[in-house]
């Protein structure tokens, strides 16, 4: 008997588009699905997502793959095995402060590996109402901390008369357990459109800098009470201190009004599970902020310390980041103490299905996509246009009903069209408008910053039709 053919992972990562024809691998084995890309009943994007490497991490989403009759189907396509000589043990380099940082799923968008943030494809975005963990956005301003869950400790400054306490995570899981449906969207969502308009400072994120989580964990309020804190200062503000740093030994750091973190309605967390997990290392592990309806960088992660102060956080990322200025102001006239700390998020939206440049066939198409306010406020309405904003339609929005003023989640939204033959492309435009009647400016030049912040315009998508 003939041994089968040995390719080494390069070789198949060599193959990942209609010309070089398309390879994956699951286990020890190597598939050429090139004929069976546009057969997927998935559709071609989705597998095309795992061309040139393994399937594991995206069947591991899709359970639908884990019968028979898909294996067999998967079988017809092989054409060897890996080479099992190329298993050598990688080597730690233990000069590099990021050689420590965790494996990541390999649909995610890079946008920088190190210090690493990451994004979902928009195809995957959408396909779920909660993101699943593997694939939640990720963002990361220091090397990931890899911290003992049994000698953590979380310290909470004490009021002067009060008490300092210093909670293990079996000391936090005794407080109620509380749960709730966040989402979490960085502000530099959507930079990528900012510059288009001219050059801003930041990493590109396009759609994708959002995802949503069902958190659990105890309650900030009631940790703060159980240390003596009090509504009592009306300027005061809850400082949080991650346990990431620079080599310098700086840790990643935020603040919030002290009244959102006393309401017991806001719902601000110490969370401990994502998802009925625990927190995975990227989102925080073992413990994180997570402060519904607003801005990402206060969800501070990998908490170590809070305390209570009479000033917001004294970190670079409150004071000198994560604020909106006039698109007259450049580097050279910023006064960063001109602007309040971002809190509460605008109004957002954006297509996910199709995209940008994407070729379609006329007739029954659905466009999909997302819609989110801060502090909040309840998307109650998606405008969706074909025709670069000449008419509009309602779309259909999914997801949970939220109660009001406490809407901390998005709603995913779609729309079914046809499009008639002979049509030969479709400017497709979405806005968003909140429960109170906020809507999204209609282009990007009046809201350009130098940081690209807060980048919520009409999003748009041109698609051409098949002839
Ligand atoms: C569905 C095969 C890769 C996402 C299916 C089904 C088959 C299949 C046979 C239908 C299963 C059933 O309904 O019983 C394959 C093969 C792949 C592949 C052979 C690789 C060569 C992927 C990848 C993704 C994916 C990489 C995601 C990133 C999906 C989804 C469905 C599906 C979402 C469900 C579609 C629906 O709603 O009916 N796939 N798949 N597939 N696949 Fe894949
Ligand atoms: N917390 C710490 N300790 N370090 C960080 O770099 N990044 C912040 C915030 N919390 C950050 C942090 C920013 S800017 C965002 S948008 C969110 O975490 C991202 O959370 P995620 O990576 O779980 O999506």
């Amino acid at each position: 008997q003939e041994s089968p053919p040995l390719y080494t992972k390069e070789e198949v990562y060599s193959h990942r588009s209609p010309e070089t024809g398309i390879w994956v691998t699951l286990g020890s084995e190597v598939f050429d699905v090139t004929e069976f890309v546009g057969l997927h009943p998935g559709g071609p994007s989705k597998l095309m997502l795992a061309a040139g490497g393994p399937l594991e991490p995206f069947w591991a989403l899709y359970a639908v793959h884990n019968q028979p009759h898909v294996r067999e189907l998967l079988a017809q396509y092989k054409i060897g095995e890996l080479n099992p000589e190329e298993n050598v043990p990688p080597t730690l380099e233990t000069s590099d402060p990021y050689a420590d940082d965790p494996m990541r799923h390999p649909a995610l968008k890079v946008n920088s590996q190190c210090p690493f943030n990451a994004e979902p494809p928009p195809e995957l975005l959408t396909e779920n109402y909660i993101t699943p963990n593997p694939i939640f956005f990720t963002r990361n301003h220091l090397p990931v901390p890899n911290l003992d869950p049994d000698t953590y400790r979380l310290h909470i400054v004490g009021p002067p008369g009060g008490q300092s306490l210093s909670l293990s995570l079996g000391d936090l899981y005794k407080f109620p357990k509380h749960e709730v449906t966040v989402t979490l969207q960085c502000a530099g969502n959507r930079r990528s459109e900012m510059t288009r308009v001219k050059e801003v400072k930041g990493l590109e994120w396009r759609t994708g800098a959002i995802s949503t989580a069902r958190w659990a964990g105890a309650r900030l309020c009631d940790v703060l009470a159980q240390a003596g804190h009090q509504l009592s200062e009306t300027e005061a503000h809850v400082c949080f201190e991650g346990l990431d740093s620079d080599p310098t030994g700086t840790a990643y750091g935020a603040s919030i009004p002290l009244a959102r973190a006393m309401d017991p309605e806001a719902e601000v967390l110490l969370a401990y599970e994502m998802n009925g997990q625990p927190l995975p290392r990227d989102h925080g592990f073992p413990v994180r902020v997570v402060v519904p309806g607003v801005v990402g960088a206060r969800h501070v992660k990998w908490l170590g310390r809070v305390s209570v102060e009479s000033e917001e956080s004294c970190s670079h990322w409150q004071r000198r980041d994560y604020k909106g200025f006039s698109p007259s102001v450049d580097w050279d006239t910023v006064d960063f103490d001109s602007a309040p700390s971002i809190q509460e998020l605008p109004i957002q939206s954006a297509i996910t299905e199709p995209q940008d440049g994407e070729t379609i066939e006329p007739g029954e198409i659905t466009v999909k996509g997302y819609a989110w306010s801060g502090g909040g406020r309840a998307v109650i309405r998606v405008d969706v246009s074909l025709d670069g904003g000449l008419t509009w339609h309602a779309a259909d929005l999914d997801g949970e009903e939220q109660p009001p003023r406490k809407a901390w989640a998005w709603r995913l939204w779609q729309l079914q069209a046809s499009v008639p033959a002979g049509q030969k492309e479709l400017n497709i435009v979405c806005k968003a408008v909140d429960d109170s009647y906020n809507v999204q400016p209609d282009t990007v030049a009046p809201i350009w910053n130098l940081r690209g912040v807060l980048s919520n315009a009409w999003h748009r998508v041109h698609v051409h039709i098949t002839p």
